[in-house]
């Protein structure tokens, strides 16, 4: 049996004409939904007290562990409508799978993926008036044409103690949020800056979980590759600055004149992405061979200069495909092909968007449905 995430209703949903409104321009991360799932875990009684209820902040005391220590993590996926008004969710069982890996990690306890899954079915039932509807089919259907229901499920130490150990009171909570594309411009090429000055993890380190550390220890980068007037960073490796990991939040693939399709191996310090796998399982039907290996900095730039790098893109639940026109160093620019979104690229992201949207067929059993 799961746990029970009984509903309390909002008293004050948004007003449906506010609610269109934000459906018909949502953005990537600004706008939530009338409710969130939530749960707490204390040592003495495991996890209890879980429900959906309105939408509303916390109260923390300031003492509270997750302010002084970091130890949270989270997830990130989303619900997609068909053209039949079904709701659907793409892999949930691997973030069930991910989360588990990034409580391991962080020291909090395991949420089941059964449990994971109520909370996550019961949130979007209670919100499927936010789930944007399906998106416009047929062959011009531009490659933008994406909004679904962004789920955030995290978890974070909510005892107030300063000891540092780990927490004996943890909160979880799934919030929705409508989106669009991730990017503001939409669906276009995006420039990256190699960062030289910033590692995101090392071995040993917690590059493999997906933790909120992580993701601050790439903002300072992601300023640097601003001034250099870019959209992205680009981490290396921590030992030797030598070996391309990820960007800030997104893994990276390489599609080479030769057919390959190559993303950097999972070192331990990168992040397991879902897109990321699906992807390396999609590459056989699109003629390419998948590879999983370590890319040297210096064999990416000369590849791109040389023709063998046609395509470069970035991958994410968020960025679901997103194609890299330029990347930049201290050394200079390079212009991946003719710096605008690659066949295989846009083949890919149409590919996987189809799956997800029902438009496609789902050979691989991928699809999850809610309602
Ligand atoms: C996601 O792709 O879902 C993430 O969590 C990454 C973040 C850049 C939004």
């Amino acid at each position: 049996m799961s746990l029970p995430f009984d509903l309390r209703p909002n008293p004050h949903p948004r007003p449906t004409a506010e609610r269109e409104a934000i459906l018909a321009a949502p953005g990537f991360g600004v706008s939530f939904t009338d409710h969130m799932a939530v749960a707490t875990w204390t040592g003495a009684d495991g996890w209890h007290d879980s429900a959906v209820v309105p939408y509303g902040p916390f109260s923390l005391d300031p003492a509270t562990a997750v302010l002084h220590y970091a130890q949270e993590i989270f997830e990130g996926l989303k619900a997609y409508k068909h053209a039949d008004g079904s709701v659907w969710l793409f892999r949930p069982d691997q973030n069930a799978a991910r989360l588990a890996r990034s409580a391991h990690r962080l020291a909090l306890p395991v949420l089941s993926e059964e449990d994971f899954l109520a909370s996550i079915d019961a949130l979007v039932a209670a919100d499927v008036a936010w789930v944007p509807s399906a998106p416009a089919s047929g062959a011009s259907m531009p490659l933008d044409n994406e909004q679904s229901l962004y789920l955030r499920p995290f978890m974070f130490a909510s005892e107030a103690f300063l000891g540092v150990r780990a927490a004996q009171r943890v909160t979880y909570c799934c919030i929705a949020s409508p989106a669009g594309p991730y990017f503001a411009r939409g669906v276009h090429p995006v420039s990256i800056w190699i960062s030289t000055t910033y590692t995101r993890a090392a071995a040993g380190g917690m590059g493999a979980a997906k933790t909120g550390g992580n993701y601050a220890a790439s903002l300072v980068a992601q300023q640097e590759a601003a001034t250099h007037g870019c959209d992205q960073v680009m981490f290396a490796d921590a030992a030797e600055h030598a070996y391309v990991e990820e960007l800030g939040g997104m893994n990276v693939y390489l599609v080479t004149s030769d057919a390959e399709l190559i993303t950097p191996e999972l070192s331990g310090s990168i992040l397991e992405g879902v897109t990321r796998d699906s992807i390396l399982s999609l590459a056989r039907e699109f003629g390419l061979t998948p590879v999983e290996r370590r890319i040297g900095v210096t064999e990416l730039l000369e590849g791109i200069d040389s023709g063998w790098v046609a395509e470069l893109f970035a991958c994410g639940t968020a960025a679901v495909v997103t194609p890299i026109g330029t990347l930049k160093n201290e050394q200079g620019t390079h212009q991946v092909g003719s710096g605008q979104t690659g066949e295989t690229t846009a083949a890919l992201r149409k590919n996987l968007l189809d799956v997800q949207y029902g438009r496609a067929e789902d050979t691989h059993g991928w699809l999850r449905r809610v309602l």
